[in-house]
């Protein structure tokens, strides 16, 4: 038996008729697009996942369905049969694919009626997204989000594709687990077998990916529904997937190679766009300093200039003050040609500027002058000739480009210079559309300095990435005594400034991983109690390996166009958490809860 295309009720795809289906008979269903009145003779746009066609009720020709035809509202799903016929000339319509033809309807059956829609389904009309997601099942009509939903479907095709073109065996790991150290606060499951215990939700299958290596799989991926207990952003969700990869036996190149393989291929299929390999590696460090971020977009220039050396020993107060607690002036050059930023448009950067903490920013017009550039600068009187010639030349400054300058303590100067030129490239229009940027930031520090929830630094440290990752080898001896320094085998994945993927090559020496535990202060015994099970795991014949995540929902917001990855999830939670078609999260029954050893505790305040 051959599988019906369309299904019983349909013999074609309303979107897939043209000039070649001329007389034929078809049968259709779907969904009331538009209808037009013509004085009796009535139009209904008919739309089914393939596209839209235009049906002609004739009361002339087929008075039963033209009358039933008027009763017509827009979102009821019908069935039709007729013929296809050549649109008059004049009367073809060149913006749809199907825009040769129509359909003479023979006979015409309602198979659901519906309420008056809550909005158009149609892609240019702006929608609330809360009203959007409230009717989800209408907002996924419009053929933007439809597109989004078949390339996302697309895309998994070639990520599996490829994948088992390389030997990976996809592996599913389970959903109600222990707590995974991924930094963010779990989604916790109370159990009723177990009152009084809960399940977490996995932040990532990060250590069952491991023990899948320790039980000899190699080669691992699994496309995986992973849950952080995070504010969501336009990139984050609670809720969303990752592309998990995991191989033995390997390096990082293995993974690299394979995660730059899998990206071409996804842009070549989905897209039809050729991207170059391989992709660029930049070391951590010189993406902080030279964009003062760990996921630089490299589709513009405005890359930050270090002023320290330069300015060292300035008179310049606001400059010298920061230089002198052993800070770092940090600058870029806004081009001449990026358009001239105005005094006003100055005083809203500096504005910026403090509102995310800094002392402000400083700012210079690069001038002919006379021999040598000068600098048009409410600071020109405290800089000498010679520290502006280092200025400009140091920033890469040409005559008429604007210099912005920050001076505070040297990582959250960088950070907030690279913000600026993220913030500065929207605004002046740098960003070149239809670039695919790919990245790999390597070479990342092992740790960073652990701040409480208020962002301040307690003197410990937590790792950059997650505790498995291994050591660089000229660490792992010694990471202890220059953590600071000490740098990991770990790798991220960007593309257009966005953080696609985070991976390492792991540890797969229990004792070095007990070392690492140890140092982020906990110790043998919380070990054996939260990781107890990779360590045993670690105790049984281990093969080095290493691998990788991206974020899927990341991935195809990229491949679509979209802003936010909410776009490219079927059912999406809002930026509170919450999911308006379904309601939840919701109050639960206060018997159930019995049953879990669990009683809600009253509200505050
Ligand atoms: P990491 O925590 O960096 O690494 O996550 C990997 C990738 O997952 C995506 N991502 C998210 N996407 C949407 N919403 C979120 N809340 C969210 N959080 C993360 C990002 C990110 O780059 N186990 C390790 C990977 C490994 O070492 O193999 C891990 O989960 O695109």
């Amino acid at each position: 038996m051959t599988i019906s295309p369309y299904g019983a009720m349909r013999s074609h795809g309303a979107g897939t008729l043209g000039a070649s289906d001329v007389g034929t008979e078809v049968r259709l269903a779907g969904w009331v697009d538009t209808r037009r009145d013509h004085g009796g003779v009535l139009f209904v746009d008919l739309r089914d996942r393939t596209g839209v066609v235009q049906l002609v009720l004739d009361p002339a020709a087929a008075a039963t369905a033209a009358e039933l035809g008027h009763r017509l509202r827009d979102e009821w799903v019908v069935r039709v049969v007729g013929t296809v016929r050549a649109r008059p000339d004049g009367m073809r319509n060149p913006r749809i694919p199907t825009g040769d033809v129509e359909i003479a309807v023979a006979g015409l059956e309602v198979l659901s009626e519906a309420r008056t829609p809550p909005f158009p389904v149609a892609d240019d009309v702006e929608v609330g997204e809360e009203l959007r997601l409230h009717h989800r099942y209408v907002d996924l009509r419009r053929p933007r989000m439809a597109r989004n939903l078949a390339l996302r479907a697309r895309a998994l095709s070639v990520i599996r594709r490829v994948m088992e073109r390389h030997g990976f065996l996809e592996v599913e790991t389970p959903q109600l687990t222990r707590a995974t150290p991924e930094g963010a606060r779990d989604f916790l499951v109370p159990s009723r077998v177990r009152p009084r215990e809960t399940y977490a939700l996995p932040q990532s299958p990060q250590l069952f990916k491991q023990l899948l290596m320790v039980a000899g799989v190699e080669r691992y991926f699994q496309i995986a529904r992973c849950f952080r207990d995070e504010d969501s952003r336009a990139d984050r969700q609670p809720e969303f997937t990752q592309l998990d990869v995991e191989l033995s036996f390997g390096d990082e190149a293995d993974v690299q190679d394979l995660m730059e393989e899998l990206h071409v291929e996804l842009l070549a299929d989905c897209l039809g766009v050729d991207v170059p390999r391989p992709f660029p590696r930049l070391a951590y460090a010189e993406a902080m300093r030279r964009f003062g971020t760990d996921k630089p977009d490299l589709r513009y220039g405005l890359e930050l200039a270090d002023l320290s050396e330069v300015l060292a020993g300035t008179g310049a107060a606001v400059l010298a003050g920061a230089l002198a607690d052993g800070g770092s002036v940090v600058a870029l050059a806004v081009p001449a040609d990026a358009g001239t930023l105005s005094r006003k448009d100055l005083d809203g950067w500096a504005e910026w500027a403090r509102a995310r903490g800094a002392g402000g920013l400083a700012w210079g017009v690069v001038e002919a002058g006379e021999g040598a550039p000068t600098l048009r600068s409410p600071l020109a009187k405290f800089l000498t000739a010679e520290e502006v010639a280092g200025i400009v030349a140091t920033c890469g400054a040409g005559v008429g480009d604007t210099v912005l300058m920050a001076a505070g303590p040297t990582a959250p100067t960088r950070e907030l210079m690279g913000a600026l030129r993220v913030a500065l490239a929207e605004a002046l229009d740098l960003v070149p559309d239809g670039e695919w940027r790919f990245l790999w930031v390597v070479e990342p520090p092992m740790f960073d300095a652990a701040t409480d929830r208020a962002g301040r630094p307690t003197g410990g440290w937590t790792p950059n990435h997650h505790p498995f990752t291994s050591p660089a080898p000229d660490w792992i001896d010694r990471f202890e005594e220059d953590p600071g320094t000490a740098t990991a085998r770990g790798y991220d994945l960007v593309l257009n400034g966005i953080e696609l993927g985070s991976g390492s090559i792991r540890i797969h020496d229990a004792e070095v991983q007990r070392r690492v535990f140890r140092f982020l202060g906990i110790g043998d015994a919380e070990a054996e109690e939260k990781f107890g099970f990779l360590l045993r795991g670690l105790a049984h014949g281990v093969p080095p390996h290493g691998g990788i995540a991206t974020g899927l929902d990341r991935t195809i917001m990229l491949l679509a166009g979209e802003d936010t990855i909410r776009d490219v999830i079927a059912f999406p939670k809002t930026q509170s958490g919450a999911c308006p078609l379904t309601d939840a999260p919701a109050p639960y029954d206060a018997a159930a809860l019995a049953e879990l050893g669990l009683r809600l505790a009253p509200e505050q305040g």
